[in-house]
């Protein structure tokens, strides 16, 4: 049994060893990406330093990488919440989000930060919980940015879009 047991540890030992070399794509964009949806939210600079700590290294193309992110398993585990993390909401493309979508984006954001669901639990772990103050200040930032969005779309302004995506947001408006 004791050998089973020690075989198992070092089958364990050698898959860790050999894991360090297998190490995943690393999200190193430029941070110019981020500059401009910070322009386009009017983020201020403590909010700034707020996402900065909590949600950029998921959430943009642009992570940084403490020692410990290094390590396997934890570098795959990262890599995984950045993939799955820019997939639903990558501020990095900000400006490629319609109105409509930034708009629910926005919604998500106010909801998820709301409920504690962001930032992930695992992540709290190891980077800290983030303060009841620093939610609130979060929520009334993405509040305003959502109601300064709704009155000054955007996308009727995109000479790059096509004619009949123009004609939708038009007869969109007249709707409402
Ligand atoms: C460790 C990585 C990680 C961190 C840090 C993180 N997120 Fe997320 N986020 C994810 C993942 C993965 C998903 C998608 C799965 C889910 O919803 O649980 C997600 C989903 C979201 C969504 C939902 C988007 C949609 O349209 O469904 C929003 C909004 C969001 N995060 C905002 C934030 C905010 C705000 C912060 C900082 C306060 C933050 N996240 C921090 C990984 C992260």
């Amino acid at each position: 049994m004791l050998t089973k047991i020690k075989n198992f540890f070092i089958v364990l030992l050698l898959v860790l060893v050999i894991s360090q070399f297998l190490r995943p794509e690393k999200n190193e964009g430029s941070y110019d990406s981020i500059t401009a949806f910070e322009e386009a939210t009017l983020v201020s600079s403590e909010v700034k330093t707020i996402l900065e700590n909590n949600c950029y290294d998921c959430h943009t193309n642009t992570t940084r990488y403490p020692l410990h992110t290094e390590i396997s398993p934890i570098s795959h585990w990262m890599a995984y919440h950045i993939e799955e993390g820019k997939e639903h909401f990558n501020i990095s493309k900000w400006e490629l989000y319609t109105d409509e979508e930034k708009d629910h984006k926005f919604e998500e954001f106010i909801e998820e930060v709301k409920m504690k669901k962001m930032p992930l639990k695992e992540y709290t772990w190891i980077h800290g919980e983030l303060s009841s103050e620093d939610r609130e200040k979060l929520i009334n930032w993405a509040k305003e940015a959502r109601t300064r969005a709704k009155e000054k779309p955007v996308d009727s302004l995109l000479v790059k879009e096509s004619d009949t995506i123009v004609v939708d947001s038009v007869k969109v408006d007249s709707i409402k």
